[in-house]
């Protein structure tokens, strides 16, 4: 199965998408996670990334595309289907994506979109907390860890907040994505594809919803 999964920024994508890969064993590609990485270990995508996401602004196609060809066509992602986390999100991706799947001889099963109020954005970035080892994330207050200071996932004890997270940078980043999104999801709406779920829900209850679109 190859889901997307789209939201504004703090929607709610990376909380669920752990728990579809884990029941659904898709393999989950995140761009933003991709970035975060490349810019952890000083690669050169990382340090052209770094110019554009430092910022909330998105990193130019070309390179976002490239990249997200290049993770298709790797075998695991062949052999369990994949989920989307953060891609497409300009209307040029989107079209990029459907010609990859063309010529994979694949195609996208499903198009859910969390949607969530812009106030509840912010309320959610501000909070949020991400593991300094494996990157799961979690809310000081919606979603903390089990065990205080302890990560769920990996028991690591560091965490910190995203630099794209601090106030300033997330009205920018909520604004911006607001605009272009909207292409898109018309786009998907026209091919059929596009589910929406409430996300103002509970983490759970975002999650029934999407087990019943999912199946
Ligand atoms: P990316 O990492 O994708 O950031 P984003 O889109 O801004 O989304 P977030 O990760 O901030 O939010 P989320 O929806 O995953 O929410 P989460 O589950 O963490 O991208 C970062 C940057 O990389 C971009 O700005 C851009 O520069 C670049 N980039 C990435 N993809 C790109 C692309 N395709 N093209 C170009 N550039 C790209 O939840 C948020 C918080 O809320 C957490 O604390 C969570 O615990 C809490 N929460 C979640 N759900 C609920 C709920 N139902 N109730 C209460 N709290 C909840
Ligand atoms: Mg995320
Ligand atoms: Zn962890």
């Amino acid at each position: 199965m190859n889901i997307l999964l789209m939201g504004l920024p703090g929607a709610g994508k990376g909380t669920q998408s752990e728990q579809i890969a884990n029941d659904y064993l898709v393999v989950h590609i995140a761009t933003g996670d991709i970035f975060r990485q490349a810019i952890k270990e000083e690669t050169p995508l990382g340090l052209e990334a770094k110019r554009y996401t430092d910022h909330g602004n998105l990193v130019p196609d070309e390179i976002t595309n490239g990249l997200v060809r290049e993770r298709l066509s790797q075998e695991d992602v062949k052999a369990n289907g994949f989920m989307l986390d953060g891609y497409p999100r300009t209307i040029q991706q989107a079209k990029a994506l459907s010609e990859n799947m063309d010529s994979l001889g694949s195609k996208i099963d499903a198009v859910i979109y969390i949607d969530v109020d812009p106030e509840v954005l912010k309320a959610r970035l501000s909070g949020r907390i991400s593991c300094g080892n494996c990157g799961a994330t979690y809310h000081k207050l919606y979603n903390p860890p089990k065990v205080e200071d302890t990560c769920d996932a990996c028991g690591a004890h560091e965490f910190y907040q995203r630099e794209d997270d601090k106030p300033e940078k997330v009205a920018h980043r909520i604004n911006l994505q607001m605009e272009s999104i909207q292409p898109i999801l018309e786009y998907y709406e026209e091919l059929g594809l596009l589910h929406r779920v409430n996300g103002d829900d509970s983490i759970d209850q975002v999650y029934n919803n999407i087990r019943k679109i999912l199946g």
